[in-house]
């Protein structure tokens, strides 16, 4: 069954080692990462933004579908355009670097395929449940069919089938699939703003933008690609941080059950 991937253990001979941890280092860069709204005019360099660029796209992601793409506005006009769309935001205008971070509903079908074909580039041979799940399970997960009609149809055989057992019940929808492509896209927005700080440069996100014309800025397609954020790069100025980070009772927000 194509799901056995997630349930058996596969014969694989291949390990990774994970010698590697440093949490003072980690904490340090997580506690000195802050959104900057004003940033000096010190230029980021290309290779630093290319290697931050890899970095995000290491992050953890949904069936490791990468539901996501990241524009880097380098053209003069566009970024005009986009300061403008990014309501003229100190933390969009006065910014060296802007990267729009976008969320894609819909290229698992193309992502799905190019990893059945690195399936078939390794030299092991790889589990046919994993072979199994890229071309029958996930299609079945992801497609929600004309107008999200497969998706209801979905919707019903979940619920039925979970009656007597515990069963995934989403994505069933359109909006399930939008809530999947953004979940995986912001993972990777965090792994970018981290890998900024670490080679000492800031970063804002911004949702406070012009959705539908940064959209169209950016020749996305409608129905397909959602602005998941816009993160802004640069040196963060010395006025650049607003106040102390602010964080509430942490029992609030975590709770041990
Ligand atoms: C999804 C998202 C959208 C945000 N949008 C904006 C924005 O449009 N403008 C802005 O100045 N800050 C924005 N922020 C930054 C938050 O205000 C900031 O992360 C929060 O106040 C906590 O401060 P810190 O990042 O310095 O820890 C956004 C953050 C996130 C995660």
């Amino acid at each position: 069954m194509a799901s056995s991937i997630l349930t058996e253990t596969p014969e694989l001979n291949y390990t990774e080692p994970s010698d590697y941890f440093n949490p003072e280092a980690f904490t340090a860069l997580v506690e000195n990462r802050r959104s900057s709204r004003l940033y000096t005019d010190e230029k980021v360099p290309e290779e630093i933004i290319h290697k931050c660029l890899d970095l995000a796209l290491l992050a953890p992601n949904s069936s490791n579908m990468q539901p996501w793409e990241f524009y880097w506005v380098r053209s003069e006009e566009k970024r005009k355009k986009l300061n403008a769309y990014c309501l003229d935001q100190n933390a969009a205008k006065t910014a060296p670097e802007i990267i729009v971070a976008v969320a894609r509903r819909d290229t698992w079908k193309r992502n799905a395929k190019l990893m059945l074909e690195e399936f078939g580039k390794q030299d092991e041979e790889v589990p046919k449940a994993a072979t199994a799940y890229y071309k029958k399970l996930a299609p079945l997960a992801y497609n929600q069919g004309f107008l999200g009609m497969f998706g209801m149809i979905k919707r019903v055989a979940f619920n039925v089938m979970a009656i007597n057992k515990p069963m995934v019940r989403q994505p069933k929808s359109i909006s399930d699939m939008r809530v999947w492509s953004n979940k995986s896209t912001a993972l990777a927005c965090e792994n970018l703003m981290l890998a900024f700080r670490a080679y000492g440069y800031d970063t804002c996100p911004m949702e406070g933008l012009d959705q539908r014309r940064v959209r169209k800025l950016l020749n996305l397609p409608y129905g397909k690609a959602e602005v998941c954020m816009a993160i802004s790069v640069g040196k963060r100025a010395d006025n650049g941080i607003y106040g102390p980070r602010i964080r509430f009772d942490r029992e609030l927000f975590v709770k041990e059950v």
